[in-house]
């Protein structure tokens, strides 16, 4: 966790990575604390932190407004990276072996220079703000080659206080069956850890990939921040 963080216990990484394994997503323990969400949300006015932003309704994205961070990310988001990946790397491993695919280094440094190589260089850590009507379409997150395969997602707001509505809603779909919808809702400072595109769900014939997308529903009132962590970078 972050260094200024002691206060808070480390997350059973086993049990959240098995709970991601089967149920396609899971909730952790507070990552942030109060103090430390508020300062997050503190950071969305200040331009000199972030190197674009992306208002969603240009792009038919939603309805918010996301900026990502610019390098050097900020203390408090380049150490969340860097600590979430390697717990998140052994299950993106035992991912890629079912499905056949390349494997990922063990840390996020060997990561970030695994996507330089492929010429993605840009961060893609984001912090979004959704406000009353605010909602995100279903999608996924790649940019490139190189795709980590899971997600990490802080819920910096405390729901039912600073905003209503706005749930995490997922939507897997397994070939030649029914999509299965899911829905989360983490509280003040929890991650919501999930895929990027897709995963494994062994079936009859062995493992077999299963596409998820990912949104937020439509916030009712007040406003909703979430810092996102994703571990590849953008081209
Ligand atoms: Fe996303």
């Amino acid at each position: 966790m972050p260094n200024n963080a002691t206060a808070l216990p480390d997350p059973d990484w086993s049990a959240i990575t098995d709970r991601v394994d089967t149920a396609g997503f899971a909730l952790t323990p507070p990552l942030l604390t109060p103090a430390q969400c508020a300062e997050v949300i503190g950071m969305f006015e200040r331009d000199e932190v972030f190197r674009s932003t992306v208002v969603m309704a240009r792009h038919a994205y939603g309805e918010g407004v996301y900026r990502y961070f610019a390098d050097p990310l900020v203390p408090i988001v380049a150490d969340l990276r860097a600590t979430l990946y390697p717990p998140l790397a052994e299950l993106a491993n035992d991912w890629a072996r079912k499905l056949g695919d390349p494997t990922y280094p063990t840390s996020l440094p060997e990561l970030v220079a695994a996507c330089a190589a492929q010429g993605q260089h840009r961060p893609t850590p984001l912090l979004l703000r959704y406000g009353p009507g605010g909602y995100n379409c279903l999608h996924q997150d790649i940019y490139g080659d190189l795709t980590f395969p899971l997600q990490v997602a802080i819920m910096l707001s405390t729901p039912d206080e600073d905003f209503t509505g706005g749930e995490s809603v997922f939507v897997e779909n397994r070939p030649r069956q029914q999509s299965r919808a899911m829905v989360a809702r983490p509280g003040l400072g929890q991650g919501l850890v999930f895929p990027v595109r897709d995963r494994p769900v062994v079936g009859a014939r062995g493992h077999r990939r299963v596409a998820m997308r990912h949104g937020v529903s439509a916030v009712h009132s007040g406003r909703r921040h979430v810092l996102g962590i994703i571990f590849h970078n953008a081209r």
